[in-house]
């Protein structure tokens, strides 16, 4: 199960060195076209492996993603000083529109792992992109890590105010990755117990106060840590990690990521994250979570921003 990753930035590195912590495939190739940067990154990350998992991990160019089941897509340009969102997105078009064709080249039955911001919009132009070399790959397998990080952001606080492992928390983030993205409290749960009645019993009810400041934690927290140190890196690749090793492993395993959907909340095409299910073929179902009248009016909200952005 060899995993590809183009990009060997901050985000395509955290993600392969998150691989051979996790012991995700049984090798790794990293693709930039700063190859010297590739090779540097591949060299300090094998050099992990003998604390892990052993695995090979080089650097190469796009012929060697051949017989990728993933390949994780984390190339692409930072917003520069007075550039709108737009025009990044433009950019990183541009760049997707050269890298997909030449991955697809060489990797026809890998799946696509986009984890390039805007994510979601970036999730949708690599379908469209991938259906010019490939008219019927389906939207499933193209895949963005989308709110499996909010998702994650959303136990870890949880399960801090609890005073829990977030392993024992089942709580999702649904819609954009990113300003209107939606936190499911009314589906969330603890030990197989609404979350609510979990933080009763155990004395640390959530209060209203509580709620605002767990969902500015998840909110807000790229805006955070981008203030710090420039940007994030290590949840994320995390996140992209876990997708990887779902798919490598056949895993069936329900995670929050984003996909085109036909129809999500009476918007139609729009890519955005709900609760997937994935194996080897990438997503193989998706659930549609009850959710209350705020949530419903939330998850409509997100979808319309997505689709206005991508049009
Ligand atoms: C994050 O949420 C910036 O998308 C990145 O950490």
């Amino acid at each position: 199960m060899k995993i590809g990753i183009v990009g060997a930035g901050f985000v395509g590195s955290a993600a392969a060195y998150a691989m051979v912590m996790r012991g995700v495939g049984t090798e790794i190739v990293l693709v930039d076209r700063n190859r010297d940067l590739a090779a540097a990154q591949a060299e300090d990350i094998l050099h992990a492996t003998p604390f892990a998992y052993p695995m090979p991990v080089n650097a190469g160019d796009y012929g060697d993603l051949a017989g990728s089941c993933v390949v994780v897509l984390a190339a692409g340009a930072n917003q520069r000083p007075g550039e709108t969102r737009l025009e990044l997105l433009e950019r990183n078009a541009a760049v997707f529109g050269e890298i997909i064709p030449q991955v697809l080249s060489s990797a026809p039955g890998a799946i696509l792992l986009i984890a390039t911001n805007p994510v979601d919009v970036m999730t949708q132009v690599s379908l469209d992109i991938a259906r010019r070399t490939r008219p019927d790959m389906p939207a499933g397998r193209v895949i963005g890590s989308g709110t499996i990080l909010d998702t994650a952001r959303f136990r870890a606080l949880l399960g801090r105010h609890l005073g829990i492992s977030p392993k024992s928390v089942h709580a999702h983030v649904l819609g954009e990755h990113g300003d209107s993205e939606v936190l499911h409290w009314s589906g969330a749960d603890a030990g197989a117990m609404p979350v609510a009645e979990f933080a009763e019993q155990i004395g640390r009810p959530l209060t209203d106060a509580v709620r605002a400041e767990i969902d500015e934690g998840v909110r807000g927290a790229a805006g955070r840590i981008i203030k710090g140190k420039g940007a994030t890196w290590y949840g994320i690749g995390g996140g992209l990690a876990r997708i990887a090793q779902a798919i490598s492993d056949d895993e069936r395993a329900v995670v929050t990521c984003s996909t085109v959907n036909p129809e999500v909340a009476g918007v139609e095409s729009v890519a955005l994250s709900l609760p997937r299910i994935l194996g080897i073929d990438g997503v193989i179902g998706t659930l549609r979570p009850t959710l209350d009248e705020g949530e419903t009016t939330a998850l409509a909200r997100s979808a319309g921003i997505l689709k206005e952005a991508v049009a």
